[in-house]
């Protein structure tokens, strides 16, 4: 049993009711349950293997959902890399494993089933890349049209391979993420198609899940903070009420503090929070090494800044240059590869630890986001190139040992 109410005016709207903001008054929807409903076995709980659908009682679907078994990411203990930081606990939660290679999935196995539930027969999406890669994906095991709006020539090559090979309608704008956006709801306004951004608050939903296997892989223990990049900023409102939920129905008895990330060249959240203002002023031209999250207005900037004032956490931006050494750190201390946005997570919290606003000893998870081989152009142009050699085995031994 749930429903829809605005964040903002607190009007209220039925489950199948075909919207995506508020009708009074645009503010942003959120899905309400009926959590005295709910009754979670704690003892299946312990004995499943997390995914998204292991905590169905907490997700919006009424029907067979349309999955590709998503979620159940690993949780790694990262050692070497909480050594270099300087931190006592330190995890990734590498979102990268999911079957399209981000965290996206767990959004879209929710959001491509409510579209079926709904009866909507074409789907669609703009996308700084993976968004667009995972709605193709998910239309293409559902049977359906997808269309995605990209923006022109900033789009890591990985994720444009996805979209295409999948079967999508693919088209590139003369524009930015944010002009895409507006685009596509306009189109999804017009048309009986389905709009599967994060806008949608069906969609958040499967990413919630996000928090409930992070508490599960601890033992239904929540850690002290949980850092990750912040682009539309659905995510972070998503794992923030993930958090929440579990907490309400005594899973576990407290919530993280919710810490974003932005690259410095696209950081209107940060701004904000930094300067304790209630709304965000977009960035018009935002640019970054990190494409995913080169987005100058956030459309869930709302829910994101209640998100990490609630919890008490907070926001920081990053350099490329500090994106790019994490990003490394993260492959050549850990085995973790990712792609740039999701290596804001680690270089963001070695920034908030050296300035001492995290503290040493906390209990820290960075989540990952996306897999480094979305974007291997980026990596051909930040690493040595190979050694091209005669194939003798001198000229072998010269490369290597230099003799
Ligand atoms: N990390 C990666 C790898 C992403 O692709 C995104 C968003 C984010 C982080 C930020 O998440 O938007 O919920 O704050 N990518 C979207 C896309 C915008 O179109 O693929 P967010």
């Amino acid at each position: 049993m749930y429903h829809l109410k605005c964040i903002e005016c607190g009007a209220e709207y039925p489950k199948d009711e075909l919207i995506y903001t508020c009708s009074k008054c645009d503010g942003l929807l959120d899905v309400i349950y009926d959590y005295s409903s709910i009754k979670l076995d704690m003892e299946k709980l312990k004995s499943e293997c997390p995914s998204v659908w292991k905590y169905a009682k907490l997700l919006p679907v009424d029907r067979e959902p349309v999955t590709i078994k998503e979620g159940g990411t690993p949780l790694y203990k990262c050692e070497r890399l909480a050594e270099k930081i300087g931190i006592k606990a330190l995890y990734v939660k590498h979102e990268g494993m999911n079957p399209t290679g981000s965290f996206k999935d767990r959004g879209m196995t929710v959001g491509v089933s409510k579209a079926l539930e709904l009866g909507m027969k074409t789907v669609a999406c703009a996308s700084t890349g993976n968004t667009s890669a995972a709605l193709a994906i998910y239309g293409a095991k559902a049977g359906i049209p997808v269309v995605v709006l990209l923006p022109e020539g900033k789009v890591a090559l990985g994720k444009v391979a996805q979209a295409l090979m999948h079967g999508a309608k693919v088209l590139s704008i003369r524009g930015n993420f944010d002009d895409a956006l507006a685009l596509v709801r306009t189109l999804c306004s017009q048309e009986k198609i389905y709009l599967l951004n994060s806008i949608n608050p069906f969609r958040l939903e499967g990413q919630k899940t996000i928090g409930f296997e992070i508490a599960d892989q601890l033992g239904f223990k929540v850690p002290d903070r949980v850092v990750l990049p912040v682009g539309n900023a659905g995510n972070i409102t998503a794992i923030h009420k993930g958090f929440r939920e579990f907490k309400k129905l005594g899973v576990t008895d407290a919530i993280p503090k919710m810490t974003g990330i932005q690259a410095e060249g696209s950081c209107p959240i940060v701004k904000a929070i930094k300067s304790g203002a209630e709304n965000i002023k977009p960035e018009k031209n935002p640019e970054t090494v990190a494409t995913a999250i080169r987005i100058g207005n956030p459309v869930n900037a709302r829910k994101a800044l209640l998100a990490i004032r609630k919890s008490e956490g907070t926001a920081e931006s990053v350099s490329d240059e500090e994106i790019i050494e994490a990003q490394k750190d993260l492959a050549r201390l850990e085995g973790i590869g990712v792609e740039p946005a999701s290596a804001t997570s680690v270089a963001g919290l070695k920034k908030l630890v050296d300035s001492g606003v995290v503290r040493r000893d906390e209990t820290v998870v960075c989540i990952t986001t996306g897999h480094l081989l979305k974007d291997p152009e980026e990596v051909i142009k930040i690493c040595e190139p190979p050694i091209v050699v005669d194939a003798k085995i001198e000229a072998i031994r010269e490369a290597i040992f230099g003799n």
